[in-house]
């Protein structure tokens, strides 16, 4: 069964099912299809499907045109979940968010096995890509499938092989960028490297679910870390006079041992301020508490207070509160180049100001009118930047530095800048280093 799989997935006649068609498993389908693979993409959201189907794209950096053309070739995208056993393979690309209490949510990723359970059947694989805890796909998926009577390793193929993706960076792409992949069995791993193998350029094995897990959490817990420790020294270097973009320049000049991270208004997007509690969460269970995480959390969410006590310092220097100012955010998504507002610090920052009576404006090329998101609310458009617009704000407050700016039009006519990016290098009395 085993070797009949492989041989399948090899020679590219099996059938992929990708499963939940966001960030992660669009592109994914997309590079299935690419290598001339039959892909069935499952979602939830109808609106999602129905877009896929006429060829258009809901993600800014994925054209709509590579997704007509796998369309017309061979993707197929579905909300019934019933087409699972069509399929040879299941990828499951679907969110792993907190819930209000901080602690990791699974509704999606259980909720999404137990639409496929009746469906599966001898002979496929089933991979989770979505981030999570160490032993979810031993103590969650296992039991469900078996349950239904597939016994793991034998009839039916388990792995975990996290996702690793850096959206808006043109030098990597779902091919390019190295994947590890973690079975359930040693034979779960024969086939989780067949499925993977013909897509990416380079698929990294394990040893298990587990570790493949623990790897993609330690990647993520590191960059946390390492934020929030320039966040520190940022802070530490600003009551110095010292310019902390300037030290991060010169201290990544050294060839070997040094790694830049760059300070910001705090840690945005799905997965840095999300998957390190993943692990807290998990490390109880073995009495363990995760002090780095913990700590660096503290510090990168405490960047929200101080960004705003700098626009207030700034305001205060030019005779003005922050009440009645008028704010002008540029950049609202999470970081620069892309569409992506989850828990972006910029929505936190317009939302302390105007609770300290700012009137708040926004400004950023990827989002031209503020989206109906779960816990924010702002009616606002991008606001299109001239020299006149900027004039009639008493504070413009740089969030996300997106490369479509006009960064010498900002500096001319901006009255008073907060800069949290480290954009502005001069020493100018109107710009103030946040
Ligand atoms: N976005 C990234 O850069 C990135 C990088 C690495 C890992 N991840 C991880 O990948 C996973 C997916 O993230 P994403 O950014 O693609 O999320 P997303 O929100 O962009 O996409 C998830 C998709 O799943 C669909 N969905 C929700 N519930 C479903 C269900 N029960 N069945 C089928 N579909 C369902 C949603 O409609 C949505 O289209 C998460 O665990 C995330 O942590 C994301």
């Amino acid at each position: 069964m085993k070797s009949e799989l492989i041989e399948k997935l090899k020679s590219k006649k099996a059938v992929i099912g990708i499963v939940g068609l966001g960030y992660v498993g669009l592109p994914l389908a997309l590079r299935y299809c690419e290598v001339g693979y039959k892909v069935i993409g499952f979602d939830i959201d109808d609106n999602k499907v129905e877009a896929l189907k006429r060829g258009e794209s809901y993600i800014e950096h994925i054209p709509a045109a590579a997704i007509g053309k796998a369309v017309a070739d061979r993707f197929d995208p579905t909300s019934d979940f019933s087409r699972a056993r069509d399929v040879d393979a299941l990828i499951l690309c679907v969110p792993t968010p907190l819930n209000r209490y901080r602690e990791p949510d699974l509704s999606f990723v259980i909720g999404t096995t137990e639409s496929l359970v009746p469906h599966l059947h001898e002979s496929m694989v089933i991979s989770l890509e979505s981030t999570t805890y160490p032993g979810t796909t031993d103590e969650e998926l296992k039991p469900r499938i078996e349950g239904h009577g597939l016994t793991v390793g034998k009839d039916i193929f388990l792995v975990f092989s996290p996702e690793r993706e850096d959206p808006g960076n043109p030098n990597f792409s779902t091919k390019t960028i190295p994947k590890v992949c973690g079975g359930h069995t040693p034979d779960c791993l024969d086939v989780g490297l067949a499925l993977y193998g013909s897509v990416i350029d380079k698929v990294v094995p394990v040893s298990s679910t587990r570790a493949a897990e623990l790897t993609k959490l330690l990647e993520n817990i590191h960059r946390s870390v390492n934020i929030g420790l320039v966040n520190e020294m940022k802070m530490v270097a600003d009551r110095m006079g010292i310019d902390i973009h300037e030290v991060i320049r010169a201290a990544a000049t050294k060839p070997f041992g040094f790694v830049p991270y760059y300070p910001g208004p705090g840690i945005g997007g799905h997965c840095i301020p999300i998957d390190p509690f993943y692990l807290t969460w998990k490390a109880r269970e073995c009495g363990m508490h995760t002090r780095f995480i913990e700590l660096a959390g503290e510090i990168n969410s405490s960047m929200h207070d101080y960004v705003v006590a700098k626009v207030a310092e700034g305001l205060n220097s030019q005779r003005k509160p922050v009440n009645g100012s008028r704010i002008l955010v540029l950049g609202i998504a999470y970081k620069k180049n892309v569409d992506d507002m989850r828990e972006s610090p910029s929505v936190f920052l317009m939302e302390k100001l105007r609770d300290l009576g700012a009137d708040i404006a926004y400004s950023d090329p990827h989002i031209p009118v503020f989206p109906r998101m779960r816990q924010h609310s702002f009616a606002l458009s991008s606001m299109p930047l001239s020299a006149e617009t900027l004039e009639t704000f008493d504070c413009v407050l740089l969030a996300t530095d997106h490369d479509k700016f006009d960064y010498d039009l900002i500096k001319a006519h901006a009255t008073l800048l907060v800069d949290c990016r480290g954009r502005f290098r001069d020493n100018d009395p109107h710009i103030v280093k946040a």
